[in-house]
């Protein structure tokens, strides 16, 4: 019999196994099962396409289009696994709802949290609106009219991003109303899902942004949900997306204490166990509430090399009901690898360059398995320790350099 009691797991592939599904199969998830299944998981990769990463570890792989609420209910179902781990956003959320209120499973951390951070605007209402979190100024437009209307409102420069959109897809910055036209037309065709609509958001001049890895987990002797916190991670992002990452970033006296104050309230709103990366601006002592992933959050890769504990494996042993550890270990980096080009059809991706990486002290590497490259798409990174996190960040530059993906 499957159990999903804290504390308890069976075998793979058996009937005692304790079984994991995860929607999303990319860089973040492949970690995610490796994790689970050296605790012991049985864990089920489903992606959009064969040959995802995650699916290349974990027990079984399904392909799935899981924006479609009656396919994804379906490969849930005929997994029968009682866990159900969202890595990506683009899903049918609705139907996650459904099963996890028919008692059918447990959506990680929980059902509500994966249908509001999927959309910017409930996650900025509840964020501002219901905990009253500072957060830039901010519009939802869904014309052109309430576009130019929502920007003269938060004032310029302002950033334009789809409701419905990550990696910094669809997303620009205005200067002024002369920007408005190919913003709309930019934020219509880049987005995820077309749902005409965006949001206008002021644009912070911060001094640094942060990653602060949030985990809420069940305290072994009480049974109660606790909240820890990571070392802050500081980051760099171009043109949305992220292209280094750090630990720890040192922030000013208070900013810290402020910092996990407002990433306590947003993940005991959305509520349930695992690891969150709420994203945060930094203004001198101010800080600002940007956005939260509910599962492990791209700059946390960075955590392979510095927390004794990854991000994954703290996302892992939380939503199974098991003790954390966010210590720091070392200073650490990140830096991704992109392809240049497109790959070759039927080929796969040739990295090379792989040997010098690796002759950098202190760097360790990840290559993906993505089956395909396109120009800018993510199919590594290279984490590194070092005796500062300047160190750090110089190995990992190096190593992800030093890296090619050939075309
Ligand atoms: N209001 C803003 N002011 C200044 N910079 C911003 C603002 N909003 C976003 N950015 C910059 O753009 C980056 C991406 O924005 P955001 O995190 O909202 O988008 P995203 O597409 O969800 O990215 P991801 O999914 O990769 O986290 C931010 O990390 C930040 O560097
Ligand atoms: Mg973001």
């Amino acid at each position: 019999m499957t159990t999903t009691a804290p504390g308890v797991i069976g075998t793979p592939w058996s009937s005692s196994a304790t079984q994991a599904v995860l929607l999303g199969g990319g860089e973040i998830g492949k970690e995610v099962a490796i994790a689970l299944t050296r605790l012991g998981v049985e864990v089920t990769a489903i992606d959009r396409y064969d040959g995802a990463p995650a699916q290349h570890v974990a027990h079984n792989a399904l392909t799935v289009d899981m924006s479609d609420p009656q396919a994804l209910t379906a490969a849930i179902r005929s997994t029968g696994a009682r866990i159900v781990i969202p890595e990506i956003e683009a899903l049918a959320t609705g139907a996650l709802v459904a099963l996890e209120e028919a008692g059918e499973v447990r959506v990680v951390p929980t059902a509500r949290a994966a249908r509001l951070t999927m959309d910017r605007e409930g996650i900025r209402r509840l964020a501002a609106e219901e905990l009253g979190l500072p957060t830039s100024p901010y519009v939802f437009a869904s014309s052109p009219a309430e576009l130019a209307a929502g920007a003269a409102r938060v004032g310029y420069p302002c950033v334009v991003k789809p409701v419905m959109s990550s990696s910094g897809h669809g997303q620009s910055v205005l200067r002024g109303p002369g920007d408005l036209e190919a913003a709309w037309r930019y934020a219509a065709t880049d987005s995820r899902v077309d749902r005409g609509r965006v949001i206008v958001e002021g644009f912070v001049e911060f001094d640094t942004e942060i990653t602060l890895l949030t985990v809420r987990s069940r305290d072994a002797a009480s049974g109660e949900t606790v909240t820890s916190f990571c070392q802050p991670i500081g980051h760099r992002q171009v043109d949305g997306d992220y292209v280094e990452s750090w630990q720890p970033q040192a922030l000013p006296a208070g900013a810290q204490e402020r910092a996990q104050e407002m990433a306590r309230a947003v993940t005991t709103a959305l509520g349930g166990w695992g690891l969150f990366g709420v994203e945060l601006f930094v203004c001198g002592e101010e800080v600002l509430f940007s956005e939260v992933s509910p599962r492990p959050h791209d700059t946390g890769l960075v955590t392979m090399a510095s927390q004794r504990l990854s991000e994954f494996e703290l996302h892992a042993r939380a939503l199974l009901g098991l003790p954390v550890d966010t210590s720091l270990r070392s200073p650490g980096a990140s830096a991704v690898v992109k392809a240049t080009g497109e790959s070759r059809p039927g080929q796969g991706v040739l990295f090379t360059g792989v040997d010098a990486a690796l002759a950098v002290p202190g760097v360790d590497l990840r290559l993906f398995g993505k089956p395909v490259a396109h120009p800018g798409r993510r199919m590594g990174v290279a984490v590194a320790t070092g005796p500062t996190v300047a160190v750090a960040r110089q190995r990992a530059r190096a190593a992800a350099q030093a890296v090619r993906v050939a075309h």
